[in-house]
């Protein structure tokens, strides 16, 4: 599967090197696309380009960007139309959690790019745990939310792809719990060492 990494961060850098190496063709999206060119190379990417020349052609586009510059973004990247577009976001604004009444990222995004296939997902998971989200046959969790559930399933193939344990916890409605949700695994003593399992029976 072709997936285009917009965005060369910490969260850029660990989903880009996971889907390598699980034997997806990576293209990374970087508003610097000379500077990132070392990054591909180091991820195992097929190499790095501007964010619409990445999302050309791509199956999958993850959105691994600021919250504060999604919105200014979204027109930039071209042709979205049929295009899964992973939404990771946290609604972080100067630092400050926001709280948006009544909607989510998630839902904010399909507004703004209608004819994308937006899921949510990994937006609980730390950095670091992308390329190691397992310990022993334990897959760490994570949560997808999505109103289209072709898409939800194609993202939760990649997910198992990458050594996590997907959990379909609804229509795109229920992405607004998984803001706090970084509240409660913090409240339990959750974190990068002793990330999130949900059992399933
Ligand atoms: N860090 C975590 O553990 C974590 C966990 C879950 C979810 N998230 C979410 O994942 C997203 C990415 O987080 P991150 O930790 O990877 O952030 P980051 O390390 O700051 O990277 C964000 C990337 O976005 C791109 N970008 C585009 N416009 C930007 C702007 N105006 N200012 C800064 N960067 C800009 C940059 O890549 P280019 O310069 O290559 O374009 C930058 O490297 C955020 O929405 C965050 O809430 C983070």
């Amino acid at each position: 599967m072709r997936v285009a990494v917009i965005g060369t961060g910490k969260m850029g850098s660990g989903l880009a090197t996971a889907f390598a190496r699980a034997g997806h063709d990576v293209v990374l999206g970087s508003r610097n696309p000379e500077g990132a060119a070392e990054k591909a190379r180091a991820f195992g990417a097929s190499g790095a380009t501007t964010y619409p020349e990445a999302v050309r052609g791509a199956d999958v586009v993850v959105l691994a960007i600021p919250w504060r510059v999604v919105q200014e973004t979204l027109p930039t990247l071209g042709d979205l139309d049929g295009t899964i577009l992973i939404d990771i976001t946290n609604p972080y604004v100067d630092g400050k959690l926001q709280r948006l009444p009544d909607t989510s990222t998630t839902e904010l995004i399909q507004s703004w790019a209608p004819a994308a296939r937006v899921v949510k997902g990994w937006n609980h998971v730390w950095a670091q745990n992308l390329t190691a989200p397992g310990e022993g046959d334990r897959a760490e969790s994570v949560m997808l939310a999505s109103d289209d559930p072709g898409a939800k399933e194609v993202v939760a193939g990649l997910a198992r792809d990458i050594g996590f344990h997907p959990v379909d916890v609804g229509g795109a409605i229920a992405a607004r719990p998984l803001t706090d949700l970084n509240d409660v695994l913090a409240g339990l003593g959750l974190g990068p060492d002793r990330p999130l399992r949900v059992l399933e029976r």
